[in-house]
């Protein structure tokens, strides 16, 4: 692999954001400089304090910028919700929405699988491997919609899912390729027997995608059944499909019982490259728990794990994956007690440098 130089955007955020980033960080010097590559770091202090501070969420100019990177790295934002400083969702809209549509990550890619030794709330402990690949800017998250005479017994609310067949295609191409490289299952997760029009749209861009990936066999659940399945047959999973609103619920499910929030990675995928994409952890920053140095910082890791993947480094993703696999068995082997944030970095940096 020809030595390679990333540009790296840091939004470390709130509360155990920074805590977690810090591990990540190190995790991923080791990985890049075993695969001869070399990465710099940018850091944006962005979020809920930058707010306090400056009034500023996300400006054009700090836009500008991270658009001049290979990748953007995040850690979690989000206030205290007992801080009344702060607006219900100011900083998620503002600055992790804004960011997703403003680059246009299309792609809300969300691995579940368990890890030996891990607890999962499941009786049956087969394990679950399957990755929700999500759509990222459309469907009901879009904002179009509002409201009249509001506060009144005649209030109107509406919120307009809106489905593109351009936006749609582009999340089953993926889909489809990322299928084939893993076990060539892909399910399409929708409601089409209630929700037609968009169902529809869905359905076809499936059915007419097909053809290409021959050797991906495929089928289609509602998402009230995925639920179940996801919760009685988990490992009859690879590849999900769906759309936004699904997605999100479906991924926090997957997390709860693939052994919880303190693993769940995420991408958010800029599919043409045209700006970078975004990795972070799927949990929030934690108010209870910031400051104490006791959070898990696997999720961050195998975040940076799935940036390396998603910039070409597939080997040095799959070496911190290994080295997060094997450290995670060896805690459970020990039944090791409460580790802060810092030794489980440092662990996963002593058994990565064991499998580099
Ligand atoms: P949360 O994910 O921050 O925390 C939920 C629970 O999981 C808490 O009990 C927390 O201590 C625990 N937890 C989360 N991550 C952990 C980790 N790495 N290790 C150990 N325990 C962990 O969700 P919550 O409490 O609903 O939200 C807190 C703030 O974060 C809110 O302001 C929310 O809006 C924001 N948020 C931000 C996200 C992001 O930046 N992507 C995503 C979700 C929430
Ligand atoms: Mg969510």
């Amino acid at each position: 692999q020809a030595a390679q130089h990333l540009e790296i955007a840091v939004i470390p955020g709130d509360g155990i954001g920074p805590e977690v980033i810090t591990e990540a960080r190190k995790v991923l010097d080791v990985a890049a400089e075993a695969s001869g590559a070399t990465v710099a770091y940018t850091e944006y202090p962005l979020g809920v304090q930058h707010w306090l501070a400056t009034g500023e969420t996300l400006s054009e100019e700090t836009l500008q910028q991270l658009r001049g990177h290979d990748a953007i790295l995040f850690g979690a934002v989000g206030a205290d919700p007992q801080d009344t400083r702060v607006p219900s969702g100011l900083i998620e809209r503002e600055l992790l929405l804004k960011l997703r549509f403003s680059l246009d990550h299309c792609v809300n890619l969300r691995p579940a699988r368990t890890y030996p030794g891990v607890q999962t709330p499941l009786v049956a402990d087969a394990p679950i491997d399957f990755v929700v690949v999500r759509e990222g800017t459309e469907g009901p998250y879009v904002g179009n919609g509002g409201s009249i005479r509001k506060g009144t017994s005649q209030e109107i609310a509406t919120e307009v899912s809106l489905n593109t067949a351009y936006g749609v295609q582009r999340v089953v191409e993926d889909a489809f390729v990322r299928a084939q490289g893993r076990s060539k299952k892909l399910t399409l997760v929708h409601k089409h027997n209630v929700l037609v029009h968009a169902g529809d749209l869905w359905r076809r861009a499936v059915e007419e995608a097909a053809p290409s990936y021959p050797d991906v066999t495929w089928d289609y659940m509602h998402v009230d059944a995925a639920t179940i399945h996801m919760v009685t047959h988990p490992g009859r999973f690879d590849v999900i499909v769906t759309d936004n609103l699904f997605g999100d619920i479906l991924t926090d499910l997957a997390g709860a019982v693939t052994g919880g929030i303190g693993l769940a990675a995420s991408g958010s995928i800029n599919a043409t490259g045209d700006a970078p994409s975004m990795f972070e952890p799927v949990h929030g920053s934690a108010p209870d728990i910031a400051g104490q140095g006791i959070a898990d910082p696997t999720a961050a890791i195998l975040s940076a794990a799935l940036m390396l993947d998603h910039l070409g480094l597939s080997t040095a993703a799959e070496q911190i994956e290994r080295a997060v696999h094997i450290q995670l068995s060896q805690w459970a082997a020990e039944a090791s007690g409460s580790l802060s944030t810092a030794q489980r970095g440092d662990a996963y940096v002593q058994q990565l440098r064991r499998v580099v």
